[in-house]
Order: C-alpha cells, then sequence, then structure tokens
C-alpha cells in the first residue's frame, strides 16, 4: 500500500454505522486517508476538499472529542460543521428522527449523530439522502474504532505481524468493547475481553470476532482469568459506569469491578511486556478504571489516542463525501512537485 490508492474509490455503503458493515479492505482505505492526509497538514499544507460543504452533527448526549474533532477535521478540510446540541433542535421534542434527518439530508452534506438508542442512528440514515456517520450509539462507537486501529498502527510492536499482537480490553464490555473486539479482529489480531462474567462482552461480538479471525486470522475470547493479559501488546479500557448506565449507583460497579480489573502498574506488569502500551476512549474516572500512574504514565499512548480521533474524522468525511481517492491524488501531486 502506497498511501495514495484506495482499493475502493467509493464506499460500498452510503453510511459509517458499524464497522462491521466494511471489509478489511475498506477500513483500511480509511486509514489510509487518515494517515496520508494528517502527514500532509502536519507538514503545513491545507485542503479544500471540502470547500462549501456542511456536516450536521446532532448529540443527544455530550461529547468532547467527538465534537471538537469532527468540527475542526471540517474546517481543516475547507468546509463547515454545525453543533446541533441537545436542546438546539426539534428533535428530542415533537419533530421524530425521520423527519430531522429528511430536513438535514436536504441541507447539509453529511450528518454525524451521537444517539441514545442505536436503532435512532440506523433511522438516520434510512431517512437522509446524505451520508451518516455515527458518533456512538449504545452499541458501537466505530469513529473511535479507526482512530483506535491508527493509533495501533501508530504503536505497531516492532517485528511483529498482526497475527503475533496482543490486545487485551480491561473492564465493562461498553460498546468501544464492541467495536475494539470487531476492529482488532478484522486486522487478524488476537483480542481479549478480560472482565467479570456480569460484565462480559456478549456472545453476539465474540462471534463476530470469530468470524473475522476465519477470514483474516488471530483469535478472540473473553476471561476472567488474568493470565491472559501475559503477552498483551496494548491494554485498553473504558469507564465502569458511562453514559448508558446513568441508573446504576456507581457502588455497584465498583464492587464488580474494583480492584481486579483496575489497570494500574500491577495489571500492567502482568503483561510481562515492559513496552505494552495503555489506551483509553476518555473521559477516564481517574484513579477508577485506571490509575493517574499509568494514564500519565510513559507507556499511556491515551492522549495520542485521542489526537487520533481527528485524525480519523478527517479520513471518514473526506472517505464517505467521495473526496478521498481526489484528496489523496491531490497530495501524492504536490509532495511530487507538479
Ligand atoms: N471518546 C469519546 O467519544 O469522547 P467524547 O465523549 O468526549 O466525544
Amino acid at each position: 500500500m502506497d498511501g495514495y490508492t484506495l482499493t475502493h474509490k467509493v464506499p460500498s455503503r452510503k453510511d459509517f454505522i458499524d464497522t462491521a458493515d466494511f471489509d478489511q479492505s475498506e477500513i483500511l482505505d480509511i486509514i489510509t486517508t487518515s494517515r496520508t492526509v494528517r502527514e500532509f497538514i502536519k507538514s503545513g499544507e491545507y485542503l479544500n476538499s471540502l470547500f462549501h460543504k456542511s456536516l450536521a452533527m446532532v448529540f443527544e448526549q455530550k461529547s468532547t472529542r467527538t465534537r471538537v474533532s469532527f468540527e475542526v477535521a471540517m474546517e481543516q478540510l475547507g468546509g463547515h460543521a454545525l453543533n446541533l446540541a441537545p436542546g438546539a433542535i426539534q428533535l428530542g421534542g415533537h419533530e421524530t428522527i425521520e423527519d430531522t434527518a429528511q430536513v438535514l439530508g436536504r441541507m447539509c452534506d453529511l450528518v454525524m449523530s451521537r444517539v441514545d438508542r442505536h436503532e435512532s442512528i440506523e433511522a438516520l440514515a434510512k431517512y437522509s439522502r446524505v451520508p451518516v456517520i455515527n458518533g456512538m450509539s449504545d452499541r458501537v462507537h466505530p469513529t473511535q474504532g479507526i482512530g483506535d486501529m491508527i493509533t495501533i498502527f501508530d504503536y505497531w510492536p516492532t517485528g511483529k505481524e498482526a497475527k503475533d499482537i496482543k490486545v487485551v480490553f480491561v473492564g465493562d464490555a461498553t460498546q468501544v468493547c464492541n467495536t475494539l473486539c470487531e476492529m482488532t479482529t478484522k486486522m487478524g489480531m488476537n483480542f481479549v475481553h478480560y472482565g467479570p462474567a456480569n460484565h462480559k462482552i456478549t456472545d453476539e461480538w465474540l462471534e463476530i470476532g470469530r468470524k473475522n479471525n476465519e477470514k483474516y486470522g488471530g483469535t478472540c475470547i473473553w476471561s476472567e482469568d488474568p493470565e491472559v493479559l501475559k503477552g498483551a501488546d496494548f491494554i485498553y479500557t473504558d469507564v465502569w459506569y458511562g453514559l448508558y448506565d446513568k441508573e446504576t449507583p456507581k457502588e455497584v460497579y465498583m464492587k464488580d469491578f474494583y480492584p481486579k480489573y483496575q489497570v494500574n502498574d500491577e495489571l500492567m506488569a502482568a503483561t510481562g511486556n515492559p513496552n505494552c502500551k495503555f489506551m483509553h476512549c476518555l473521559p477516564a474516572n481517574r484513579n477508577e478504571e485506571v490509575t493517574d500512574s499509568v494514564l500519565d504514565g510513559p507507556n499511556s499512548v491515551a492522549f495520542d489516542e485521542a489526537e487520533n480521533r481527528l485524525t480519523a474524522q478527517r479520513g471518514l468525511v473526506l472517505y464517505f463525501g467521495r473526496v478521498a481517492q481526489a484528496t489523496l491524488d491531490y497530495i501524492k501531486q504536490q509532495k511530487e512537485g507538479k
């Protein structure tokens, strides 16, 4: 792969709802676009690929990384993003998601939304005539998954192939865990969910991971046995109570996860790999699921990972805006001085 030539010149689907909807080569196209554009922009160049294009950002929940990264990505690519935060539009009042989707699709070129229920992002996609990107639902977090895979590529363990790489997600099987399972196995890596039985990744996702393994290699398991930490190249965690678990008291979660599943120096040492990297989608509840010593420690790549949300969003809006290949052609010409 030369960083400039995509296997899929245009997306196979209008919308980016779930990474599981795309095969490995198409996910690699999005990652390639993201990384090549990052290098170009970091070298001080600029792009106008989305000049006069608008992205509607519909949020049913709070967001820092998703909101800022999409808005900055659109601005850096010559376009514009509208932040439609909770309470800012008629959605949630008496206007339906279907009608909102139709209206946004007639005024904007792209829609990105963070929704309470996965069915809502599917409805937005169905009724919108323009591409819809899932900025997180209660099922998956696909834009996070692209940023995470870019981060894993950036910190690829020296001399290893995908089949030798082990990614362990520790703690609660959140939607970030589901997408990480899907993405790592799609890349032919070994995925482990290490967490308590009452918060384990569902059999549906383990099956999706295993189907990926059959096609691309690697393994996919859930375990409560700390032995699975051994040999990990990446330890990943997420909050123990998040946006979708507002009703559950914190004490209940703490009893389920603490201290066994807290990512601390002892847990990192249990990998036996001094180069094992620590990842977190953020925001973190510091000193609950991860200690300060790990999150701020030398092996943490969590803030590079946050920055890679921007890397990923540029690739996603270019790819689903159907200008990714043209953008890569332009970058190549500029680099060759043509
Ligand atoms: N990781 C993530 O989605 O962060 P935000 O909730 O701040 O967007």
